[in-house]
This record gives C-alpha cells, structure tokens and sequence, in this order.
C-alpha cells in the first residue's frame, strides 16, 4: 500500500482530533475525551509545543482529491534521572482498514531514528490491560512490561486533588 509518513502541521488538528477519538473508542472510553481542536492547535504548534506527532497519510481515491490521514502516533520527550532522556509514546493508531500492511512498524521505526538522533535511552508508553493484540505487537519488538517485571504502578492527580492541594485561590 502507498502511503507516507510526515510531520503534523497546524491544518491537522481535525485528522488528529478524529484518531484520538478513534483509538478511544477501541479502548472502550470515548466519553473521556475532552479535548478540542482549538487546544490541540495551541498546546502542539505554539511557542513550546507540548506533543509532537507523526501522521501517515495515503493519496486521495481521485488525483484531485486530498491525501487521506489514515493514522498517526502522538509523543514527546520526558526526562529519566537515572538514565537521561526518554521518548514518550503517547498514542499510536492506524485505522482499521489500514492495518497490517507495514504502516505501524514504519512509524516505529520513524521514532527509534528520532530517539537514537536525539540520544534518548528509551521509548516509554502505557497499554491498557486488555489490549492483548497491542501487548503482542510491542512484545514481539522487545519491548518489557515494567508493571509486570519491575512492580511499577501507574498514578494520576487528578483535577480535584490539584486543587485541594494548590494554594487557594484568592477571594
Ligand atoms: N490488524 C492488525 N494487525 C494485523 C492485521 C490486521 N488486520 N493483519 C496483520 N496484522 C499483524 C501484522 O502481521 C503485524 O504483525 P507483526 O507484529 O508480526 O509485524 C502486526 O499485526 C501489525 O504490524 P503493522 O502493519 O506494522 O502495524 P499496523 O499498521 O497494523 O499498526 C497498531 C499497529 C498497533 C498501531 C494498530 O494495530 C492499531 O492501531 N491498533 C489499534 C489501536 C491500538 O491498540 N493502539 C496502540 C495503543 S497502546
């Protein structure tokens, strides 16, 4: 299948929002999604971008029309003190209807070029417990399950425990 990979611009935020949802609702949990195109375009294509992402796209059904995005991956970079600079795999989804033809492997390939030019020491990401073909498919390319091996449990403040425990508004 003909397609390529290539860096999110601005005008992609509607393509990126629909994956997000899209892989959401595999996960059994697309009311959670908040988010809109109006804080994608300003959290990843502002002065500090907070994600980057890379999107696959293949050519429109007619010459005239526009290339399809057809999947993406979500990440950026966090910081390991014991070992130095991570790449953090955020979201990873190609369409249905597209997988199994390369797509995915290709984007990982992509990342691991970017984390070894960047000198990172690892790429980290979650997966949920029941997403058994996706646990198959990071195992199959090595990669180690640290709740499993190493007893690490993953956390979240959330919203209201942030404010509880942010000094107070002022009256
Ligand atoms: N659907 C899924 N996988 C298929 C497939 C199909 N119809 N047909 C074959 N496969 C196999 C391939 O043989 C390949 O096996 P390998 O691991 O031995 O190489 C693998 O599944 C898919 O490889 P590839 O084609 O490179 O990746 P992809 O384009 O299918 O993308 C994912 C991989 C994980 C991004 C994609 O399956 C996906 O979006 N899954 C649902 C969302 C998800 O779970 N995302 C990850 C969240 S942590």
């Amino acid at each position: 299948m003909e397609y390529k990979l290539r860096k999110a611009e601005p005008r992609d935020v509607s393509d990126i929002l629909r994956l997000v949802k899209e892989l959401a609702k595999y996960e059994e949990m697309e009311h959670q999604v908040t988010l809109t195109e109006k804080e994608l375009l300003e959290d990843g294509f502002g002065d500090t971008p907070f994600y980057h992402c890379i999107i696959a796209e293949i050519p429109g059904d007619n010459i005239s029309d526009d290339p399809k995005v057809v999947g993406f991956a979500m990440y950026y970079f966090t910081y390991d003190p014991w070992v130095g600079k991570q790449l953090y795999l955020e979201e990873f989804y190609v369409m249905d209807e597209y997988r199994g033809a390369g797509i995915g492997s290709e984007i990982l390939r992509h990342l691991s070029d970017l984390a070894m030019k960047t000198r990172c020491t690892g790429m980290m990401f979650v997966v949920a417990e029941n997403n058994e073909p996706s646990l198959q498919f990071y195992k199959r390319r090595g990669a180690e399950d640290l709740s499993q091996e190493e007893g690490w449990r993953l956390f979240r403040f959330d919203k209201d425990s942030l404010i509880k425990m942010a000094t107070p508004a002022e009256e």
